[in-house]
């Protein structure tokens, strides 16, 4: 085995989130479209006499390097002895996901360590864990526990991020009501302005409340919904990032330039999604 193991955890973008009832444990029962983004944390893994964890990266600060973060936590479930090393580029408790997505890479990167499969059902450390597993675009339901991967062409997008902490279940319980029309029927996505005009038709229900919590999230998407060229903008996850999409990646990356420039306060990026 080669080590140290290098593992992407990328950015996990929910394109739509539809709410669609509550089971009687208060979990919510979600249909969504997932896709992950070329940008994202790195998770560097060492074997170790024990399990340790420093952050790095321009987005480290704050970020716990004990078993508050799901990364140790993974790896103190998998019964692992690693020194790990999460370079961290994606902000915290964001909506896209960025504590699944590492956590999810931590476990990834142990099974390849240890030649051995996840000792425990992934979900165990949070909804987002199986479809991070996976890393890859997919359609999400249940409470996060069913997976169907999805082909879905490459979308180019603009993320933004006004650097505010959403917590989650406080926005599902803002949420009025659970019930919630589920998404249209999925259809082939044979490019990307037939997926980009479904998408359009599509909710992500978690905004209104979000946006309740945290009234920013409402300029953030009024400033995507300013960018040339953009399709749509939502909001991912249950904030505060938002995306707006693009048909081409000229397109997005001049959107994103010029983002940076006028909201030089806010975290933002190009991305190509898959
Ligand atoms: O599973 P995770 O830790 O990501 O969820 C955070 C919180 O979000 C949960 O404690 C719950 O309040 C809410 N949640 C939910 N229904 C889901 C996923 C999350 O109500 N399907």
């Amino acid at each position: 085995m080669k080590t140290p193991i290098e593992v992407f955890a990328p950015a996990k973008i929910n394109l739509t989130l539809h709410v669609t009832g509550q089971r009687a444990d208060g979990y919510h029962l979600l249909d969504s479209l997932v896709g992950f983004a070329d940008v994202g944390d790195r998770v560097i893994l060492e074997p170790a006499s024990r399990l340790s964890l420093r952050v790095t990266g321009q987005m480290a600060e704050g970020v716990p390097e004990d078993e508050r973060n799901l990364c140790w936590r993974a790896a103190q479930a998998f019964g692992a002895r690693v020194a790990i090393t999460l370079e961290k580029h994606l902000p915290a408790a964001a909506g896209i996901g960025g504590g699944s997505s590492d956590a999810a890479a931590v476990l990834r990167g142990l099974q390849q360590m240890y030649d051995a499969p996840v000792p425990f059902d992934p979900i165990e450390l949070g909804a987002d864990l199986p479809v991070c597993m996976l890393a890859r675009a997919a359609r999400m339901s249940g409470v996060g526990e069913q997976v169907a991967p999805v082909d879905l062409p490459q979308l180019h997008a603009v993320l933004a991020n006004p650097r505010v902490a959403v917590p989650t279940p406080a926005v599902f319980k803002a949420l009025p009501k659970k019930n919630n029309p589920p998404m249209t029927a999925l259809p082939a996505f044979a490019n990307s302005r037939g997926s980009l005009r479904w998408l359009q038709d599509q909710r992500n229900d978690l905004e209104a409340p979000a946006i309740t919590l945290q009234p920013v999230i409402a300029e953030v998407l009024k400033q995507l919904s300013f960018l040339e060229g953009q399709w749509l903008t939502r909001m991912s996850g249950s904030g505060a990032t938002c995306f707006a999409l693009f048909d081409t990646e000229e397109a997005a990356q001049d959107a994103a330039e010029l983002l940076a420039m006028t909201r030089s306060d806010w975290w933002s990026a190009a991305a190509r999604l898959s």
